[in-house]
Order: structure tokens, then C-alpha cells, then sequence
């Protein structure tokens, strides 16, 4: 029996400081049989930790500084062009700390995923475990969903939930949702890239 050779979807990840998520992303698709490949991370932060920690794991990573550029659209320009010159076909945002256009957006259709700390469609944007907190929920948890034009409102993919204890506090609730983010992110990103046949254009 002769093994099916797995093409690889050549992926980056954006991401703007430590880079836990992007690890954990790193580290799943070293698998033989992990469908992506992590071929370029991107920070838009000169002193994002998660750069050094992909270099050190053997993957190109390079910053493109948001304050460097006039706007939105000459920073993601300059984005896009990294993209394209690595010939990636699927981005990861894992805490990439910037809002993207929809002109940038609409370039990666089903091609672009992100994680979120809450149980969206919970508590988009940021301080999501404070906000979780104040209003005494029971639940919350982590989504990756495909990234659309409005802001952590694209069709979600994968969610997990962890139980809120009394004695949580924002940090103790962080860190039991990014321990849950670790392993989603990974089966998350096998099935979006499974959403699609990359045979075709
Ligand atoms: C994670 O909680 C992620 O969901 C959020 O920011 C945090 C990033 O952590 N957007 P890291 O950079 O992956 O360590």
C-alpha cells in the first residue's frame, strides 16, 4: 500500500507579542499528518517575544511595524506583499492586535482564521475576561472563527468553554482560557484548511 503524500497548505501566522498561540500552532503542524505547514510569522510589534520563539523553532519571522506606516492600508500593503513573496495560501491571526480592513480582508477569502478569548459571539473586542466577570457568567471560553469584514463576527469554526469559579480572578480566568486555546487552535486550523480542495485556485 503505497502513502497518500499530504500537501501541506503553506500558512502564516500574524501575531503581536509572546506568541503562546503561535507555538502551539508551530509545534502541532511538525506532525506528519498536520494538513498546514507554518512557513512565515508576521508581527506588526518590533519587540513581539513570539518572534524570537518562532526563529528559535526554525520558522522565518519578521516584523512590519503598523507606526511605520501612514495608515491602514499602506501597513497592510506592505502585509500582503510579505504574504504573497513567502506564496502563502492561509493566515492564522493568534493575538494579532490589530483591526484589519475589509479591503484587506476580502484578499483572503476562507483563507484567514483568528482566535478569540471569549465564547463569541460574547464579548467581541478586548477585556474580555473582566467583561465576563462583571456580568457573573458561568461560562466562558475560547472561539477560532474565519475572519469577515466586521470584527470577531465571522462564522465560527471551533469553540471550547471552561467553568468560571468563584475565586477567579481576570488573570486565573486568562490563563485556564489560553490553556483551552492551545488545543483548539491546532484542530481548529485542520479543520478550516480541510474546508477546501487547494488543488484548485
Ligand atoms: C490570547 O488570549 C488570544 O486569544 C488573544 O490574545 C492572547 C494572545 O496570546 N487574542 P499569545 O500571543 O498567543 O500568547
Amino acid at each position: 500500500m503505497s502513502a497518500t503524500i499530504l500537501k501541506k497548505v503553506k500558512t502564516a501566522i500574524l501575531i503581536s507579542g509572546r506568541g503562546s498561540n503561535m507555538t502551539a500552532l508551530i509545534e502541532a503542524s511538525t506532525a506528519d499528518d498536520f494538513p498546514a505547514k507554518i512557513e512565515l510569522v508576521i508581527s506588526n510589534r518590533l519587540d513581539a517575544k513570539g518572534l524570537l520563539t518562532a526563529r528559535a523553532m526554525g520558522v522565518p519571522a519578521i516584523a512590519i511595524d503598523h507606526k511605520a506606516y501612514t495608515g491602514r492600508e499602506a501597513f497592510e500593503a506592505a502585509l500582503q506583499e510579505k504574504l504573497l513573496a513567502f506564496e502563502i495560501e492561509f493566515v492564522c491571526c493568534a493575538g494579532f492586535m490589530r483591526v484589519l480592513t475589509p479591503g484587506f480582508v476580502d484578499q483572503w477569502p476562507r483563507r484567514m482564521i483568528n482566535i478569540h478569548p471569549s465564547l463569541l459571539p460574547k464579548y467581541k473586542g478586548l477585556n474580555t475576561h473582566a467583561r465576563a466577570l462583571e456580568a457573573g457568567d458561568a461560562q466562558h471560553g475560547c472561539t477560532v472563527h474565519w475572519v469577515s469584514s466586521e470584527l470577531d463576527s465571522g462564522e465560527i469554526i471551533l469553540q471550547e468553554t471552561v467553568d468560571i469559579t468563584r475565586d477567579d480572578t481576570q488573570d486565573s480566568l486568562a490563563q485556564k482560557v489560553l490553556e483551552k486555546e492551545l488545543i483548539l487552535y491546532p484542530k481548529a486550523l485542520i479543520r478550516a484548511v480541510s474546508d477546501r480542495d487547494w488543488a484548485k485556485p
